[in-house]
């Protein structure tokens, strides 16, 4: 389950005896690569310990809207942000109507009206509280607001009564949860991506490079697959594990990346260059390691193919997308590569700030296409490729 790889959840636990199953909630979504925080009510620490969910979650566990001590470390607003998931696991009765009518009187219910993340609860509760009129009209309301409903399930309850009302189990809410991050948008499509930096080799130990970890390019691939996308990626050398169902092409220098990219020309409906290529590479390549003979040493270099360009020109021309990593006037060049290249979009990022771009797990972005553009602020690259995919397909489907 790698759509749950990387993803920030926030678990919310209310108070009810199945408050004990989301210690082993938290274990699953762990498992499976998420990054869990937990945010309880003062009933849900009735059932259960802070100190347990927070050993099994590895983050301190969050509780109250007033600790100035927490809202210095991360702010309700600041969780809303982080979060991809809200994920409220037992959601009880009460907690139900609260967030039916759109209360905020404490850490939890302010959360879910401050997140534009999907929300997704875990009813659970007594039978007869199930399907009492008002507990259903409040679930009626909760769907229209697309809050997610995972659950119930049916059976012997703690109390002795059986039927509707039992909190699924940490298993199913897990696989759910990754549903989450599962769309159509992409169903069908073939969707090559460039990734990592490329390298020039001077002689067979040295070469020249830059500082791309290819972690942009690995999420829009991770984003890609999840919205339904047939992956190829084409990757210079980079420490990052292959997105599941990735197809992966390794390469070393601009002139294989450019190679294996023209390969997949006739069967790729969209191009996405976010690998930082070198312009330029040693035009002769020293059979033996240079010696340390003399007091400078010059390179000559030449020029390397641009690929996104090949690619924009090809007969099977596939809807073409670039990046702009610059340090200065980061729209006017990045308009300038837009139709230099012959792209239908690009994504510029600004490089000269050392938080976000290059080998950090942030970045903030602007769209540029012909018409108009569109500024994503400051998210970690997981959320940017969410994002970017989903405009991309949007774009894509508007074109053909
Ligand atoms: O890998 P990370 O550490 O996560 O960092 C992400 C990133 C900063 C590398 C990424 O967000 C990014 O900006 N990638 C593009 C880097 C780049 O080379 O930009 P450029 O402005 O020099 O090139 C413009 C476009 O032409 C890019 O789509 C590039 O892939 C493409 N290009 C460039 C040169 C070349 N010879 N062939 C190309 O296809």
């Amino acid at each position: 389950m790698q759509q749950l790889n990387n993803k920030h959840i926030i678990l919310g636990v209310t108070g009810g005896i199945a408050a004990y199953k989301s210690a082993e909630v938290i274990r699953r979504l762990r498992d499976y690569g998420a990054d869990v925080r937990v945010v309880m009510t003062d009933a849900a620490r009735e059932f259960i310990t802070p100190l347990t969910l927070q050993a099994l979650s590895g983050n301190p566990v969050h509780h109250s809207l007033l600790d100035t001590e927490a809202e210095a470390a991360m702010g309700h607003i600041e969780l809303a942000r982080w979060a991809d998931l809200v994920l409220v696991a037992p959601a009880s009765a009460n907690f139900m109507a609260r967030l039916a009518s759109g209360r905020a009187d404490d850490l939890l219910t302010t959360l879910c009206l401050a997140t534009e993340a999907t929300i997704a609860i875990a009813p659970a509760m007594n039978q007869a509280m199930w399907r009492n009129s008002s507990t259903q009209t409040n679930l009626n309301t909760l769907q229209q607001k697309d809050i997610v409903i995972m659950g119930p399930g049916e059976g012997v309850q703690a109390c002795g009564d059986v039927g509707p009302g039992r909190m699924l189990e940490a298993d199913q809410i897990a696989e759910l949860a990754a549903a989450q991050f599962q769309t159509a948008l992409l169903d069908g499509i073939n969707l090559v991506i460039t990734a990592g930096p490329t390298r020039e080799a001077i002689d067979p130990v040295r070469y020249i490079s830059n500082h791309s970890s290819g972690k942009m390019g690995f999420a829009l691939a991770q984003a890609a697959i999840e919205a339904g996308a047939s992956v190829t990626l084409i990757t210079g050398p980079v420490a990052l594990p292959t997105p599941e169902r990735a197809q992966r092409i390794d390469i070393e220098s601009a002139e294989q990346m450019h190679d294996a990219a023209l390969a997949q020309m006739g069967h790729c409906d969209i191009f996405i260059a976010c690998a930082a290529v070198a312009d330029y590479r040693p035009r002769q390549v020293a059979e033996q390691k240079i010696k340390k003979s003399t007091e400078s040493l010059s390179i000559e270099l030449t020029r390397n193919p641009d690929i996104v360009s090949a690619v924009a020109s090809h007969p099977q021309r596939p809807f073409t997308v670039g990046f702009a990593a610059e340090t200065q006037q980061v729209e006017h060049y990045a308009r300038k590569k837009l139709q230099h290249k012959n792209l239908d979009l690009i994504i510029a990022n600004d490089v000269s700030n050392t938080e976000i771009g290059f080998n950090s797990d942030l970045n903030a972005v602007t769209i540029i296409c012909a018409e108009n553009e569109k500024t994503l602020p400051q998210a970690t690259k997981q959320q940017l490729a969410r994002t970017l995919i989903a405009e991309v397909a949007t774009r894509y489907k508007a074109k053909s």
